[in-house]
């Protein structure tokens, strides 16, 4: 089938891929309609690694994306032939402790699209365990559900953030999953949140949200400015989607006492903490790896307009212009949130 295929560094092409799968007895097929491009998948195509995830044989990119089922398995329920489904990118192992314990995003043996050596999804059509395929609402295109991956990790963000109604966060990154964690605590019930970048532009779409307040953090103090905001007494949640070693440690001084902390943004590396400044504060600190039950909620959100997500699709892509998708994604335009690829 044809397929986008990351052959080496920087060489991608589309071609006539070989690709063996069976429906199984819990699986449908889908035929992809709409494909994003992440972070992870211009990592690969222009250094071909992340961390020790290398790539080491030709593999197809892609991991958000949405498609109309064509082909179910006999024991599948709840599904039928022309829903059209965003799919979770990430298959555990059924009974893993990980799995069986409540946190299958932790299961080792995870088996997920774009990450060597498991191809990706950006291909005619995927094979897929029914229980990761949620039928989206009506009304929502391909497009928007393959927005429900990075929109799932915003859920999941603000799930570990314990969210109260009417509390005030602030995200540090204005990227697609900083914005994305923005509009979702936003519509898990903060009152304000406040989003820090260095990057104008990428303020600029975030901050058109309702609100989301924007700080840039090239041109003024965060923590004054936090302090300005709340009354001295600092936020009720902090998101840390920049990935950035360079906010670690003094972000954390934004946090009211009795705050907490997620972290989402990844780094090669270690960073510096102020143990005593957060226990004296008694600031909390959670992390998130991907997510759980996140992508019915997030097309839940959507489907009520709580979230607006068409807004963050900046462009718009045929599959035979795949290859210059990435180069335009990999340019890396300041006023770009999502590039998105759609096949006929
Ligand atoms: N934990 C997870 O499961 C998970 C999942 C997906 C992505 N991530 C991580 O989330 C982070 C964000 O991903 P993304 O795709 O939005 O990346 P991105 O590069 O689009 O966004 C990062 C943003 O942070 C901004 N930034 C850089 N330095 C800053 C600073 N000092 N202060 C404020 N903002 C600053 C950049 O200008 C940029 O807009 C990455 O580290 C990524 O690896 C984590
Ligand atoms: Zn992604």
């Amino acid at each position: 089938m044809k397929a986008l295929v990351l052959e080496a560094v920087k060489k991608l092409r589309i071609q006539d891929y070989p690709i063996n799968e069976t429906v199984g007895p819990y699986d449908v097929k889908i035929a992809i309609k709409a494909c994003g491009i992440c972070g992870s998948d211009i990592h690969y195509y222009l250094e071909g690694a992340i961390g020790d995830f290398v790539v080491k044989e030709p593999m197809i990119l892609g991991h958000e994306a949405a498609g109309i089922i064509v082909e179910k398995g006999e024991k599948v329920t709840g599904a039928a032939l022309g829903d059209l489904v965003c799919m979770e990118p990430g298959i555990p192992a059924p009974f893993s402790p990980e799995t069986l314990g409540g946190n299958y995003n932790l299961d080792p043996e995870v088996v997920f699209w774009a990450t060597p050596p498991i191809h990706g999804c950006l291909r005619e059509t995927v094979t897929h365990p029914a229980r990761f395929c949620f039928k989206l609402p009506q009304g929502m295109t391909a497009a928007e559900g393959a927005m429900m991956e990075p929109l799932a990790i915003g859920i999941e963000a603000a799930k570990k953030g314990r969210i109260t109604p009417g509390d005030t966060a602030l995200v540090i990154g204005a990227g697609t999953i900083g914005t994305l964690a923005a509009v979702s605590a936003s519509a898990g019930g903060c009152s304000r949140v406040f989003i820090s970048d260095v990057k104008a532009e990428k303020l600029g779409i975030a901050g058109s949200y309702p609100n989301i307040i924007p700080i840039n953090t090239g041109k003024t103090n965060l923590l004054d400015t936090i302090m300005q905001e709340t009354g001295g007494r600092g936020v009720d949640l902090i998101i840390e989607a920049s990935g950035s070693p360079k906010v670690y440690p003094d972000f954390f001084r934004c946090a009211r006492r009795g705050g907490r902390v997620v972290l989402v943004g990844m780094m090669n590396g270690t960073v510096p903490l102020d143990v005593a400044l957060l226990q004296g504060r008694g600031i909390s600190i959670e992390t998130i790896f991907r997510y759980t039950n996140a992508f019915d909620r997030a097309a839940a959100l959507v489907s009520a307009g709580k979230i607006d997500i068409k807004r963050l699709i900046s462009k718009t892509f045929a599959f035979d212009d795949a290859v210059a998708a990435y180069e335009y994604a990999a340019a890396g335009h300041p006023d770009v949130v999502k590039v998105m690829i759609e096949l006929a």
